[in-house]
């Protein structure tokens, strides 16, 4: 769940690293590319999500079909460079409790794209029960939004997609609600916000043949990882070949319970936040459960962006309730943390399509045993129960990387798994591959080619802008 401030932090060496089997180090006389991905300010301001007509509901809502789109347009993004075009698309989708509802997506082209059709999801770890802090706004030039540290912690999958000629789909898979770590919302908003761009006519002219991948690391890996479970179900007929996911949070709280008391416990507070966007049960509970410090940092946490933050870091987060942490063993609470298990089944009383909870493409998947953000203890449960049911998954673990620097320094292998499912590469055996450590190294051959040289040289170069910069996490 961790929005990376993270191009950096993650080429800083881990204060708490119990080893260092990767070394972070910036590319020698690297170009300062990253300066462009700040927020441009020359372009005309537009209006945050809460209050641009482009993101209201028509009244006929429910006569959209998912992923059907509803509004498009031309977007200014840093990504110009790099992309032959960009698009912004609101497109129809359907709730956690089965509503009509409608969510943003920013869809890239690439310059030289592959035929047919290779195209990202790509799930940024938003990590906001705000609705003015999603990714959308975040990538449009010039808007002013406070997620200024989103965008470096997706700029290198853009650049690598629309370098290696892929499309790319960052859906706001939070939905109008921001609901953060709502592993169904996610999953819905996330592929319909893949169907919108194949529905694209300024994207393409000719989708067949066309196939999709879906990656995420954080809170962009809760949503990555739950989409892919719904492909067969919500996602029937989509042609996804494989998804990547890291520093997943399998189950909600062993991660709560890791965050709170620490320097990034903020995140757990927007959490709890988002869920109750997603279910108005559990936000009535949090009304009567909640001390008014509570109150007041769940509606702080709803109304700020992670750089706002900051007055919830280092607080004992089940102190927010008038029970303290006895209060989530309640009846409502347990629910829904319950209900935020990946990979069990889920029936339609739980969700409003079912999930057998079984990944149903290859997938790699990754995670450090010293993962201070999110917890590792659930995943290797869950790592055997996918294989035990015959998943193909390709689990990779390491140890002394903190969280941010295990995303960066997994890119190489992630986009070698990636290319892999796109050409049907891939070990076609089947089951269960369990890897020690990090085939391509961070800064070798194998790493740079993966995710080629563009993206090489603005990692690089965040390495040396980043140092300078300190986010606390
Ligand atoms: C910022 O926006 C201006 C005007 O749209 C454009 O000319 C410039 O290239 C943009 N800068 C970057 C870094 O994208
Ligand atoms: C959208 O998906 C939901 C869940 O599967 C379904 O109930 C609904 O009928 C779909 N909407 C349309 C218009 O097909
Ligand atoms: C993009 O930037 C250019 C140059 O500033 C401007 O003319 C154009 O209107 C912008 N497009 C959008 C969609 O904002
Ligand atoms: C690039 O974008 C332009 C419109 O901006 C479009 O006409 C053209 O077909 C696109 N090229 C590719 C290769 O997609
Ligand atoms: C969802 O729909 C139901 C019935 O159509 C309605 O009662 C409820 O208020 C809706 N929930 C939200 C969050 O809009
Ligand atoms: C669309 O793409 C497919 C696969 O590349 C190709 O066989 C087909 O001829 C194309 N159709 C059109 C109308 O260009
Ligand atoms: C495009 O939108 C239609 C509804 O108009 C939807 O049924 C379809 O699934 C979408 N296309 C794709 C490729 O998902
Ligand atoms: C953005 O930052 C400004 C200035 O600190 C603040 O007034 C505003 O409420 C913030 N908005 C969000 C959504 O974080
Ligand atoms: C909550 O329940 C768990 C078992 O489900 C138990 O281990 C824990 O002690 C309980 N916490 C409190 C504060 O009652
Ligand atoms: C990865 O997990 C296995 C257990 O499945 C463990 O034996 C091994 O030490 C771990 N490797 C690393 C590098 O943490
Ligand atoms: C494919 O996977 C199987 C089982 O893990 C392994 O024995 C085999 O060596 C692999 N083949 C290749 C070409 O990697
Ligand atoms: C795993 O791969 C094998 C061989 O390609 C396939 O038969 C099987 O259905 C796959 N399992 C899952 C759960 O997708």
């Amino acid at each position: 769940m961790m929005r990376l401030a993270i191009l950096l932090a993650a080429l800083l060496v881990a204060k708490r690293a119990v080893a260092a089997p990767v070394e972070f180090q910036a590319a020698p006389g690297a170009v300062s590319l990253l300066r462009s991905f700040a927020v441009n300010s020359s372009s005309s301001a537009s209006l945050p999500p809460s209050e641009d007509p482009f993101y209201h509901f028509p009244d006929d809502l429910d006569t959209y079909g998912n992923g059907t789109i509803i509004r498009s347009r031309p977007v200014n993004t840093s990504f110009a460079a790099v992309a032959n075009s960009s698009y912004q698309l609101f497109y129809r989708t359907t709730s956690a409790v089965g509503n009509a509802s409608a969510a943003l997506t920013t869809v890239f082209s690439p310059r030289a794209p592959v035929s047919p059709p290779q195209i990202m999801l790509l799930m940024a770890p938003i990590d906001s029960a705000s609705p003015d802090c999603q990714v959308g706004y975040a990538l449009e030039s010039g808007t002013g939004s406070n997620a200024t540290t989103l965008l470096p912690s997706i700029a290198a999958d853009i650049v690598a997609s629309l370098s290696k000629g892929w499309y790319v789909s960052v859906p706001d898979h939070e939905g109008a609600e921001a609901a953060f770590i709502s592993g169904v919302t996610s999953a819905f908003a996330g592929i319909d916000g893949l169907r919108a761009a194949l529905n694209s006519s300024d994207l393409f002219s000719n989708t067949t043949g066309y196939k999709a991948v879906i990656h995420g690391y954080s809170g962009g890996a809760d949503a990555a990882s739950w989409a892919t479970q719904f492909l067969p179900t919500y996602g029937q007929g989509l042609q996804v070949v494989g998804a990547s996911f890291g520093g997943t949070p399998v189950r909600l709280l062993p991660t709560l319970e890791l965050l709170s008391n620490g320097s990034a416990s903020f995140l757990a507070v927007s959490a709890l936040a988002g869920l109750g966007n997603a279910y108005s049960e559990l936000d009535a509970w949090y009304n009567s459960s909640l001390t008014t410090a509570g109150q007041d940092a769940f509606a702080l946490a709803r109304s700020q962006c992670a750089e706002g933050l900051a007055s919830l870091n280092n607080i004992n987060v089940f102190d927010l309730f008038t029970n303290g942490s006895a209060a989530l063993n309640e009846t409502v609470p347990q629910k829904y943390l319950a209900l935020e298990q990946l990979g069990q089944p889920l029936d339609n009383t739980s969700a409003p399509v079912n999930t057998s909870g079984l990944l149903p493409v290859p997938v790699f998947m990754y995670h450090s045993e010293t993962d201070g953000t999110v917890s590792y203890a659930p995943v290797p449960a869950y790592v055997d129960d996918q294989c035990a049911r015959g998943a193909n998954l390709t689990f990779a673990n390491t140890t002394g990387l903190a969280h941010a620097q295990t995303y960066i320094a997994y890119e190489g292998d992630v986009y070698q798994f990636l290319a892999a499912a796109f050409d049907g590469s891939l070990n076609t055996t089947g089951g269960c591959t369990r890897q020690s450590g990090i085939v391509n190294a961070f800064g070798s051959p194998g790493y740079i080619r993966e995710i080629g040289l563009a993206a090489w040289t603005l990692l690089a170069s965040a390495g040396a802008n980043v140092r300078r910069r300190s986010y606390g996490w």
